[in-house]
């Protein structure tokens, strides 16, 4: 049995108040309930210290939005694995479609960054997903292969044990419009199937593919009750610690 996996990415909110005045209310919140599921924070950088140190007594986990592949060096800007992992992280999301859009990343650095985090323990939450245009076009299966056939070149069967995909097609994020249950069981059957071509079929069996894109407490129960649905990748409902919950409470 897969566990089920909610993991909140905060993109660019919350300053270090607010943040912190989020995961206090979160931990009175989840401290009342007995859960099904993993939680994951993933706030910004200038968070993460101050949040480790709130969450240490609690079962949520700590993740970082970004990283960058080199170990250290003028790399003006940037962060390592090594300063992330040493503020409490265990977890960095790496791929999103953000990223990939606004910051040009290209499928070769994320897998140069996948490849770090791995080599130092983190564990990366990959995400991949089609644009509007590409799944009215019917590409979205080429477009997720791509994504995952380059983002995962040279990882081992070993290091697989250590990953999360999550699946978010670009037009479901931040928009309000969800892919509705059945064409995202449709995709993440595809992806789970390309893992087991890629590796093993015990692997493509225990690796947790997350939804991610207008993901919400009065959607979240129907979406994570589908087979090959593992969890949510969460953005703008996880900025307020009721509707976070919400989503933890429908796995
Ligand atoms: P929304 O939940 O705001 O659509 O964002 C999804 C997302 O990009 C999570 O990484």
């Amino acid at each position: 049995m897969r566990k089920k996996i909610i993991a909140g990415n905060w993109k660019m909110n919350k300053n270090l108040s607010e943040s912190i005045a989020l995961v206090e209310e979160l931990n009175i919140l989840l401290n009342k309930q007995s859960l099904n599921c993993e939680v994951i924070v993933c706030p910004p950088f200038t968070s993460l210290l101050s949040l480790a140190e709130k969450i240490k007594k609690t079962d949520i986990k700590l993740g970082a939005q970004n990283m960058y592949f080199e170990s250290d060096g003028a790399f003006t800007g940037e962060i390592s694995a090594d300063m992330i992992l040493s503020v409490g992280c265990e977890y960095v999301i790496l791929g999103h479609s953000e990223r990939r859009e606004i910051f040009k990343e290209t499928d070769e650095l994320i897998n140069k960054k996948i490849k770090q985090a791995l080599s130092k323990g983190l564990k990366p939450i990959f995400c991949v997903g089609e644009k509007l245009e590409q799944r009215e076009a019917n590409i979205t299966e080429d477009i997720v292969r791509g994504q995952i056939e380059k983002g995962l070149e040279g990882i081992s069967e070993n290091d697989m044990k250590n990953i999360i995909i999550a699946y978010e097609p670009v037009w479901a994020i931040g928009t309000g419009k969800t892919a509705t249950p059945a064409q995202a069981e449709e995709v993440h059957v595809f992806i789970r199937n390309l893992i087991g071509k890629l590796y093993s079929t015990a692997i493509a069996e225990d690796i947790v593919i997350q939804y991610g894109g207008s993901v919400k407490p009065d959607n979240a129960k129907e979406l994570l009750s589908q087979k090959n649905i593992d969890g949510a990748l969460v953005g703008g409902a996880c900025l307020k610690a009721d509707s976070f919950m919400g989503i933890i409470l429908g796995v």
